[in-house]
C-alpha cells in the first residue's frame, strides 16, 4: 500500500436535472475549487484497516464501520476489492473529508466515491480509464440514490463541461467564458427522495410531466449552443425558463425561490435551482466577476448559508 491522496470536484447542473432521468439531455460542469478528498496512509494501530471520516469526527476499524454514516465509504472499498484487487488485511487507514456541502445538489456523494476510488487505485498502482471510473462510481451512486441517471458521477469523473444522456458516453462541450454564482439555501434534501417524488408525479400524469421533460431537454440543447457561442443574455433566459419548468414539477422551494429572486433583483441574467431541488443550491448567471460579487452579497443578505463564484474558462 502506498500512502497517497486524491480529490474529486463538485458538480453543477446548468440544465436538465430530473428530465435527464427520463432520457433527456442535460448539461453539467465541474466546480473545480470545491472538492472531496481521500487519503491512504500507513496505520499500524489496529488489526484491521481504519476508516476516518474527518467531517463526522469518526475513526473506526473497518469491521465496525458498517453503519449508515460510513456505509458509503465501506461500499467504495468493497467495490474496489471486488472489481480491482483485494487490499491488505491490515496496516492502512483511509481518511475522507470534503469541502462539498452534503445533500445540496453539488454531487458530494459521487465526489467522495470518486476521490476514494482514485486514492485506492493510486495506492495500488492500478490505472483506471475514465470509463472505468464512470462505471464504478455509477455502481456506488446506485447504492445511494436508487435510480440515478449517471450525470453526477460522469461529470465528476471527467472533470469537464459535458452534455449527457443516460446510458450514452458524455460529449464534451467547449463553452466560452461565463461567471456563475452558487447559493446554498442551507436546506439539505436527499436526492433519492426528490427523484421518487418526481417519479410519483410522472406516474400519476405521464403526459404532463413528459411534456415538461421534453421542454427541459430542448432547453438543454439550446443551452449548449449559447454556452459554445458565448450568448450570455440568451443563456440567462434559458436558465430562468428551466427554473419555471422545475417549479411546475414542484421541485423548487420557498428558500430556493427567495434566493433566485434575490439574484435576479441584484442583476443576475438568469437563475435556477441546481441538482434535485426542494432545497439545496441555486445557480445564477452574471455578466462578469464584479456583478457576481454583487449577486453573491445579495444572496447572503437574502439568507444563503454560503455562496461560491465559479468561472467557466
Ligand atoms: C441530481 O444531482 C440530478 C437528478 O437529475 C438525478 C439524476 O440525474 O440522477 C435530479
Amino acid at each position: 500500500m502506498i500512502s497517497t491522496c486524491a480529490t474529486a470536484a463538485a458538480k453543477l447542473i446548468l440544465f436538465g436535472e430530473h428530465a435527464v432521468v427520463y432520457d433527456q439531455p442535460a448539461i453539467a460542469i465541474p466546480l473545480l475549487d470545491v472538492r472531496a478528498s481521500a487519503a491512504i496512509s500507513i496505520d499500524l494501530s489496529s488489526a484491521t484497516p481504519v476508516i476516518e471520516a474527518k467531517d463526522l469526527r469518526m475513526t473506526l476499524p473497518i469491521t465496525e464501520a458498517r453503519q449508515p454514516s460510513l456505509q458509503h465509504i465501506v461500499n467504495a472499498i468493497e467495490l474496489f476489492e471486488a472489481r480491482a484487487m483485494p487490499l491488505p488485511a491490515t496496516g492502512w487507514r483511509l481518511t475522507v473529508w470534503s469541502k462539498i456541502p452534503f445533500s445540496r445538489g453539488l454531487g458530494s456523494s459521487a465526489a467522495i466515491s470518486i476521490a476514494i476510488l482514485r486514492a485506492l487505485s493510486a495506492s495500488q498502482k492500478i490505472h483506471f480509464s475514465s470509463e472505468q471510473f464512470i462505471e464504478l462510481s455509477f455502481e456506488l451512486e446506485k447504492f445511494h440514490h436508487g435510480t440515478p441517471s449517471g450525470l453526477d458521477n460522469t461529470v465528476i469523473a471527467v472533470e469537464r463541461p459535458i452534455i449527457f444522456r443516460k446510458g450514452q458516453p458524455p460529449q464534451n462541450i467547449e463553452p466560452k467564458s461565463f461567471t456563475f454564482v452558487v447559493g446554498d439555501t442551507g436546506v439539505g434534501k436527499k436526492t433519492s427522495d426528490v427523484v421518487s417524488f418526481v417519479a410519483a408525479n410522472y406516474h400519476s400524469n405521464p403526459g404532463h410531466a413528459g411534456k415538461i421533460f421534453s421542454e427541459i431537454g430542448a432547453i438543454a440543447l439550446a443551452g449548449r449552443e449559447c454556452l459554445e457561442q458565448g450568448k450570455l443574455k440568451k443563456l440567462g433566459e434559458l436558465m430562468t425558463k428551466n427554473q419555471d419548468l422545475l417549479s411546475e414539477l414542484e421541485v423548487s422551494s420557498p428558500e430556493l425561490d427567495t434566493l433566485i429572486g434575490a439574484a435576479k433583483n441584484a442583476g443576475a441574467l438568469g437563475a435556477k435551482l441546481c441538482g434535485a431541488g426542494k432545497g439545496g443550491c441555486m445557480v445564477a448567471l452574471t455578466e462578469d466577476t464584479k456583478s457576481a460579487e454583487t449577486v453573491s452579497r445579495a444572496l447572503l443578505q437574502a439568507g444563503a448559508l454560503k455562496t461560491f463564484i465559479t468561472r467557466l474558462k
